[in-house]
């Protein structure tokens, strides 16, 4: 049996029976099960909490969100002014928590969660249109087969299930590991594309210390059960930055394994990831003074910050840097302005400062004040909110 299938059929399954033991339940927050049904509660096959790092007013995306829990406790934190979509392939699953949808809204005097149809590896593609066309379009032949591709093609060009940038926070709960090998890159990239920029995505998963044997790999039933497919847990975080997010941040790991299967240490992990600004968002001309209590950190761009030292920065490192974290242990600073003349040679000056007026009354030194940037961007809680 394939992989696709044999996770199909146990999801299936497991929407009209609950199967302890899938995967490790969570203690959410009881204050927001109240208003669930117990058809939902009782089909919990999470690992860890994503939910709750969410805000008021955000649009969140819940991938692989199975018979709905983690969405309808996301709808109570984002609020009326937020909104949710759950994302699932599976038919039954998404059947499960379109039933308990009417009474959750009842309870709550308010409606703001739907769930779609897609391959979380696949984003832009609306598989319940996909299913109606397919109803009225059988394919019979390569030229059905071939015009299918076309069709879907368009789809994800031209009506985008979910869009470029219409997501602030993307969650998930035990998913990310159910997606195919060969398909895990891609499942990364969309993430980072549904992302707004400066949102963010807080996964909980399980994660394996070592590479899982190809043995293991095989096997459908260990597959859909959430152990074959587990990434090595350095991977799991490369597959963030590979997509291009950064700020890479591990706020819950497990002590101990959830499982250990022959050699191999399964765990939970719940990190959060960052989509940086857009270039145009971001002015030139800024450094950094990182503010310990490390003496030195590296950035996922690379950029090494010295504790107290003025570093300048390039426009990619502000990014980063404004997108999450970083931002709550470093002040921001941008060179002052002159005019009319440069007081240094442009040649020497770092980032982009070439073409500006720079004071600085010794040569070779560039004076910094404090960016508006950086004062506007940490909230309370520590989090970026640009
Ligand atoms: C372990 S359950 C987790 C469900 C839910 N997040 C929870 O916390 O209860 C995995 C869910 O992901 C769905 N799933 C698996 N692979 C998927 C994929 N490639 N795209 C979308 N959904 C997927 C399954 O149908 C199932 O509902």
């Amino acid at each position: 049996m394939s992989i696709d299938r044999a996770v199909q059929q146990r999801y299936s399954a497991a929407s009209e029976v609950a199967e302890p033991g899938l995967c490790c339940p969570v203690d959410y927050d009881p204050q927001y099960l109240k208003v669930i049904p117990a058809d939902v509660l009782e089909k919990d096959y999470g690992c860890g909490d994503p939910v709750s790092y969410l805000q008021p007013g955000e649009r969140a995306l819940d991938l692989g969100s199975g018979a709905g829990k983690v969405c309808f406790i996301a709808a109570q934190i984002v609020g009326p002014s937020g909104t949710v979509i759950g994302v699932d392939l599976n038919d039954d699953m998404l059947a499960v928590a379109r039933r308990a949808q009417p009474e959750v809204t009842r309870r709550l005097g308010y409606g703001n969660v739907s769930f779609a149809k897609a391959r979380i590896e696949d984003l832009a593609l609306d598989l319940e249109f996909l299913d109606r066309h397919l109803d009225r379009h059988p394919v019979r032949c390569h030229d059905d087969l071939v015009r299918l591709d076309e069709l879907a093609d368009r789809l994800r060009r031209d009506s985008p299930l979910i869009p470029d940038g219409s997501v602030d926070v993307v969650i998930s709960n035990c998913v990310l590991n159910l997606v195919a090998p060969q398909r895990k890159q891609d499942m990364f990239a969309e993430i980072a594309r549904v992302l707004r920029p400066g949102g963010r995505a807080v996964i909980s998963d399980i994660v394996s210390d070592i590479d899982v044997p190809t043995a293991m790999q095989a096997d459908p039933h260990l597959w859909s059960g959430c152990y074959s497919g587990a990434l090595q847990e350095e991977r799991f975080l490369d597959g963030f930055t590979r997509a291009g997010l950064t700020g890479l941040t591990i706020l819950k790991r497990e002590a101990r394994p959830w499982e250990t299967v022959g050699d191999v240490e399964f765990r939970s992990v719940t990190v959060a990831a960052y989509k940086p600004p857009t270039r145009e968002d971001t002015p030139t001309r800024h450094a950094v003074v990182y503010r310990g209590p490390f003496a030195a950190v590296t950035i996922d761009t690379g950029l090494q910050m010295i504790r107290g030292r003025v570093v300048p920065i390039s426009p990619d490192d502000l990014r980063a840097i404004l997108a999450g974290p970083y931002v709550e242990h470093t002040y921001i600073l941008e060179a002052e302005l002159a005019d009319p003349e440069p007081q240094q040679p442009s040649s020497t000056l770092p980032f982009g400062l070439s073409a500006l007026s720079v004071r600085a009354s010794t040569p070779g030194r560039i004076r910094y004040r404090p960016s508006t940037e950086s004062a506007a961007c940490v909230q309370p809680s520590g989090t970026c909110g640009c």
